[in-house]
């Protein structure tokens, strides 16, 4: 067997921790990882070509590793026994019952996490936060760690994951930075040191940024929140252009400009989706709540709410310019995934606007390149009115109108003459992402509402 430098564990082999750790291996030869979960069927995806989640490039890079020094399996409690240190990112998503429920973060996967690794160590462990958790959470995983009799010592840190999803390899491999928060103890800064020379490997020091463990921990929160927060910003702004004849991609780009505010996360939409945004501002909220900081609650809250508002408004405007009625009707969604080059579909707008349509009694067809499978499931318990299509074609055909869910790269280049014949007259097209070319569409015959812009309508 090969002699490695560590062995690395991380328990959960989702989103982040699949890719995640088959970066760290790719770039880390001397270190063990290995990737442990209680999902069966996921961890045998990830022993094939077909891994259980799709993201550009992933799976080149855990080619290159696995079997060498990458690893994936199911025995968490004897991989716990055998790694010194351990990663954590198991799933922690909104409460949904009890206390704080639809607010708070679920930590049940986090804290049998906690329990099982107590339950199977047998030497000292620097245990690491990969999860988004609540502040302070590092000081509960502490006092779970050391309620045992055995004479073990935990260093907990935290340092969480900022990849997003389609671009994680891309994330990965050249962050803006990454965290790595600990104790300022004697114990706290030599495990610090550890997982700082892990980074160390690929990415320039000055991004690797350590602060205390409380920091790490909302720092993670308030990066979500920001960022959602701009994307709330430029669709408020953009209900506004549509009743004033400005344009908001014009004023994305004046205000991208200012170097103060920066040019991304500017992009007018139905709103955001995946599976962090909602949940972590929930968090940070709730937290804030908690403190008895109603002022602070409030004004994350408000992010949130605008981003109902706006996938509301969307189909409010569809239901007003097709002639205040939509029942009966056909109407094809281009995309279903949260994002473009994901087949994620978590907290996706296009199932609220799915479900807001089926309300007005629509005939819904939903094309998707990647998450038509996970579409399928979302819609499990919706007996009638949807049809899953493949082909973007066949899903336009005879329909009254088309909405644009997802920023995917191929439905900018469809062959939209082709499309606008097969489909009932007059027909629409809303552009939920304004990534079409909307004189060219109009031209065509297109009656287009594109988001924050005036509509070129026909009629
Ligand atoms: P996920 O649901 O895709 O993966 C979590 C995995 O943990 C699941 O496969 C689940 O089976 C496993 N798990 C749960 N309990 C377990 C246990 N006791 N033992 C072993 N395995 C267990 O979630 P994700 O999207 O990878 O997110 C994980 C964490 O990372 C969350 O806290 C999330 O907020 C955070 N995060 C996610 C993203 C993202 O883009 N998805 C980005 C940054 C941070
Ligand atoms: C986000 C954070 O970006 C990432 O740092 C964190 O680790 C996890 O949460 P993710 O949810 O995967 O990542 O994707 P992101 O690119 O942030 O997009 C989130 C949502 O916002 C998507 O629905 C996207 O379409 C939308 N969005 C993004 C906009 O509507 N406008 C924008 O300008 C940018």
């Amino acid at each position: 067997m090969a002699k490695f430098k560590k062995n690395i564990l991380c328990i959960g082999a989702g989103y982040v921790g699949g890719p995640t750790m088959a970066v760290i291996a790719a770039k880390c030869p001397d270190y063990k990882v290995t990737v442990v979960d209680i999902n069966k069927d996921r961890i045998k995806a990830w022993k094939t070509d077909n891994l259980p989640i799709y993201e550009p490039g992933l799976l080149e890079i855990v080619k290159k590793a696995r079997g060498k020094n990458l690893f994936f399996s199911t025995d968490v409690e004897k991989e716990i026994k055998e790694n010194e240190i351990i990663f954590v990112s198991v799933n922690t998503p909104t409460k949904t019952f009890g206390e704080g429920a639809g607010k708070a973060a679920d930590l049940q996967y986090w804290e049998k996490t906690a329990r099982n690794i107590l339950k199977n160590s047998e030497s000292d462990k620097i245990i690491i936060e990969k999860s988004t958790l609540p502040v302070r959470t590092a000081e509960a995983m502490e006092r779970i760690l050391n309620s045992g009799e055995k004479k073990i010592h935990f260093e907990v840190l935290s340092s969480p994951e900022f990849l997003a999803e389609g671009t994680a390899i891309k994330d990965l491999l050249n962050p803006d930075r990454v965290l790595v928060g600990s104790r300022e103890t004697p114990g706290g800064i030599k495990a610090r040191n550890e997982i700082v020379e892990i980074y160390a490997n690929w990415i320039p020091k000055e991004k690797i940024l350590t602060t205390n463990v409380w920091s790490s921990e909302l720092s993670k929160l308030v990066a979500n929140a920001f960022l959602a927060q701009r994307i709330s910003s430029i669709n408020a702004i953009s209900a506004l252009c549509e009743k004033t004849e400005a344009d908001v991609d014009e004023i994305s780009r004046a205000i991208g400009h200012d170097s103060r505010i920066g040019a991304k996360f500017l992009r007018p939409s139905i709103g955001f989706g995946g599976s962090c945004f909602k949940k972590d501002i929930l968090n940070l909220s709730y937290i804030a709540e908690s403190y008895g900081l109603h002022e602070v609650a409030e004004y994350w809250q408000n992010v949130i709410k605008l981003n109902d508002y706006q996938a509301a408004r969307f189909v409010k405007n569809m239901l007003k310019s097709m002639f205040n009625t939509v029942a009966g009707k056909k109407i094809a969604l281009f995309g279903f995934a949260f994002k473009a080059n994901t087949g994620d579909t978590r907290e996706t707008p296009a199932l609220a606007v799915t479900k807001m349509l089926l309300e007005e009694r629509a005939e819904i067809i939903i094309t998707d390149p990647k998450a038509l499978h996970e579409a399928k499931r979302d819609l499990a318990d919706i007996k009638k009115g949807v049809t899953l299509e493949e082909d973007v074609y066949k899903a336009a055909k005879g329909s009254h109108a088309i909405a644009i869910m997802t920023e995917w790269d191929s439905y900018k280049t469809l062959d939209y003459e082709k499309i606008y014949k097969s489909m009932e007259k007059p027909a629409f097209i809303f552009d939920g992402r304004n990534i079409l070319n909307h004189k060219k569409l109009y031209d065509i015959g297109f009656n287009v509402y594109p988001i924050g812009k005036t509509p070129l309508s026909h009629l």
